[in-house]
């Protein structure tokens, strides 16, 4: 489909009961819908329909190489297509519904199609937190895959209107619910190698993870961009080698002090002031009482906030490397790398 062929915008009509009714006859004709989840609004299509997976991509002008995460609305739903283990009966029982993605060996007979999980031997599966979602899911009676509602690459959206800006009419239908609570995506957990291991740090706390596999938390830490980058380590999390989240402005991580032109993203109750914070084209507090759960909240909101606001050049100061600053801290120096 050609640029032309697309309607300017999209239709955003709210969660309600005929929404999720309109929602689920589109996909099930294999057309994509967003919708709310608790992290981040998703992209979604119906999982079983290759056509439907394969319009993901080219609406969100993804690399078919980068799997997107299946959704489903109840754990009895996952045995027909991943093999559950232990650790991730354990986690399931934590934390889903719930932030948390599980990568596992795809099942025998798996209706997923393959190109959801671009061809790769697993699939990475998640009960999202929120009661559209999982209505819109129950519903549909088929999982749903969903990556993040944005063109690839870009700031994942927190709101309706983030989803229209970033994806125009290459999505027909929002259904709107607000704002997300958690902010982040979810966090990744792989459970396919010999040891659970972290790929993506996000919603739910890694320290949490790793006391239910009763592991130490850098037994479960794996930074497959910073360290052993080798072949095997890239294909393990395919996605995070891309950039990501990039804003129009460039960002100045660990910022102390404001420079000439910078707005500054704050964390904390700014006290012993930031040095220059006076000349700032404008000042956004990702969490004044210094709570890493709102930074978390706050961020992709602050991030398009200061897009919307023109800043070309953004200090954000320190956030502790702890809890969900993890996730804040990983997404920020993603979205300040220039590619
Ligand atoms: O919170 C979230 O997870 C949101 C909401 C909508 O659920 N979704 C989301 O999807 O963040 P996305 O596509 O932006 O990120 C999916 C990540 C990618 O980094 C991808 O590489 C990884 O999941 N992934 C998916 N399947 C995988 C697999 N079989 N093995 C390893 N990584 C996988
Ligand atoms: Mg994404």
């Amino acid at each position: 489909m050609n640029e032309s062929q697309h309607p300017q915008t999209p239709r955003i009509i709210p969660a309600s009961a005929e929404g999720i009714a309109l929602a689920v006859q589109m996909l099930q004709r294999g057309e994509l819908v967003a919708f709310p989840t608790e992290t981040v609004y998703g992209l979604g299509a119906d999982a079983t329909q290759d056509k439907a997976v394969a319009a993901i991509y080219a609406a969100k002008g993804r690399p078919s190489i980068n799997p997107l995460i299946v959704h489903v609305a109840d754990r009895d739903a996952l045995d027909a297509m991943v093999r559950m283990n232990k650790d991730a009966d354990l986690l399931a029982m934590h934390f889903w519904p719930g932030s948390l993605t599980l990568v596992l060996p795809r099942q025998e007979g798996c209706a997923v199609s393959p190109l959801a999980s671009a061809g790769l031997p697993s699939v990475a599966v998640r009960i999202p937190d929120h009661p559209v979602a999982l209505d819109l899911l129950k519903a549909l009676g088929r999982p749903i895959v969903a990556p993040s509602a944005n063109r690839s690459g870009k700031l994942s959206p927190t709101t309706p209107m983030h989803v229209a800006q970033s994806l125009g009419g290459r999505v027909p239908l929002i259904l709107a619910a607000g704002k997300t609570n958690v902010g982040v995506e979810s966090t990744i957990i792989s459970l396919v190698g010999p040891r659970p291991r972290l790929l993506r740090a996000g919603g739910i706390e890694a320290e949490r993870i790793a006391a239910v596999l009763g592991m130490d938390i850098l037994d479960l830490l794996a930074d497959p961009i910073v360290g052993g980058r080798d072949q095997k380590e890239s294909l393990l999390a395919p996605g995070l080698l891309e950039g990501h989240y990039a804003p129009n402005a460039q960002l100045r991580l660990n910022a102390m002090h404001v420079e000439d032109g910078e707005a500054l993203l704050a964390f904390g109750p700014v006290v012993g002031p930031v040095v220059g914070m006076g000349k700032a084209r404008l000042v956004l507090n990702l969490s004044e009482t210094g709570d890493v759960n709102e930074a978390a909240a706050h961020l992709f909101t602050m991030l398009h906030a200061f897009d919307e606001a023109q800043c070309t050049h953004v200090a954000v100061m320190p956030i502790p490397e702890v809890g969900l600053g993890r996730a804040v801290n990983d997404r920020l120096r993603r979205a300040a790398i220039r590619f």
